[in-house]
């Protein structure tokens, strides 16, 4: 069974091995998008389709001025750095990947955009005080939880009364898979740090569970299909090209050890396996927060706390 803190080390290792990749191959220095994208008839371009996934969490969270929003697993912050610029919202990135703050910091201060922050915190134990934020999206980073519903739980937590929570995020089929399946599945989310997904058919419920409402889930898998076909086109030709690019130094995980859980990510997309999902959610206005109370009882009977004055978890 695997730790959080074994995880962490491996997420961390995970995107400062990949990230050089993901420069190169996958967003660009103004998106700096870590996610896939969403076509549409309109969309013309990968930029244009990560953009698009940035809009959909805006529009689906009503974004606008004066709003204080959470992105929970905020990458280098080109989500973060995006919605800031564009609608006018004070932005909260946290990110458990060091390397990645500094990055998003540097890229707030360049752009001057200083409503946008970032600092390295665990999701799971934020240090931010109940009801903080109007606002928390999390943009294929949920999936990174090993406990997707303490995940929930802190995200109901730290919204105010009549927030939302916004995700972009993969979800496991329902059925159970074959070994095959299995082993294909398991292939491409190890291999990517990510330690499991969650059930498409359970998830609602455990939203449900963490106290929110009016929970709507949308099945957005035809609009990555594209996006992941470009991701496997150019992973399967720079495998072909592999030892050139050694020569020329530019070969790095993404290329070598992680290729193929990418390429496996497809075939799995391809046999149906996996979903990718919008979930819209939202904290009743009347909620004093029963969900937060229970996390705070959780996290003392695990010798958590979620008060930021009695030592909070966030890390660094
Ligand atoms: C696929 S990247 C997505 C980044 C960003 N949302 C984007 O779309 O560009 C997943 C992100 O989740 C972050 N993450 C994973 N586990 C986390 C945790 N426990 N707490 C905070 N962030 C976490 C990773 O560090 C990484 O930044």
């Amino acid at each position: 069974m695997q730790t959080e803190q074994a995880l962490h080390e491996t997420i961390r290792s995970y995107y400062r091995d990949s990230w050089r990749d993901y420069r190169i191959v996958w967003c660009n220095r103004k998106n700096l998008a870590i996610h896939l994208g969403l076509w549409d008839s309109h969309t013309r371009t990968h930029a244009q389709s990560l953009i698009n996934s940035n809009r959909v969490i805006a529009e689906r969270a009503g974004l606008g001025p004066g709003q204080l929003v959470l992105d929970a697993g905020c990458g280098v912050g080109g989500t973060a750095l995006w919605v800031a610029e564009h609608y006018g919202v004070d932005v909260e990135g946290i990110t458990i990947v060091p390397e990645q703050v500094q990055y998003a910091r540097a890229q707030a201060a360049h752009r001057r955009l200083p409503g946008a922050r970032f600092s390295k915190q665990d999701y799971l134990r934020t240090e931010f005080a109940d009801g903080s934020f109007d606002v928390a999206y999390a943009l294929e980073s949920a999936c990174y939880s090993l406990d997707k519903r303490r995940f929930l739980t802190e995200m109901f937590r730290v919204l105010k009364p009549g927030g939302r929570l916004v995700m972009l995020d993969f979800f496991q089929i329902s059925r159970p898979l074959g070994p095959a399946e299995e082993e294909l599945q398991r292939s491409w989310t190890s291999g990517t740090a990510i330690p499991h997904l969650a059930g498409v058919d359970d998830f609602p419920e455990w939203v449900r569970e963490a106290g929110f409402r009016d929970v709507v889930i949308e099945d957005l898998t035809a609009q990555v299909v594209r996006s992941c076909r470009r991701g496997h086109r150019i992973l399967k030709t720079f495998t072909r090209f592999e030892p050139a690019l050694k020569l020329l130094g530019l070969r790095s995980v993404f290329y070598g050890d992680h290729a193929a859980p990418v390429l496996d990510g497809y075939r799995s997309l391809r046999q149906g396996l996996w979903r990718y999902g919008l979930v819209v959610a939202h904290k009743p206005e009347d909620s004093s927060s029963p969900a937060g109370r229970d996390a705070t009882t959780e996290a003392s009977s695990t010798g958590q706390s979620h008060d930021p004055a009695a030592g909070s978890g966030a890390e660094g």
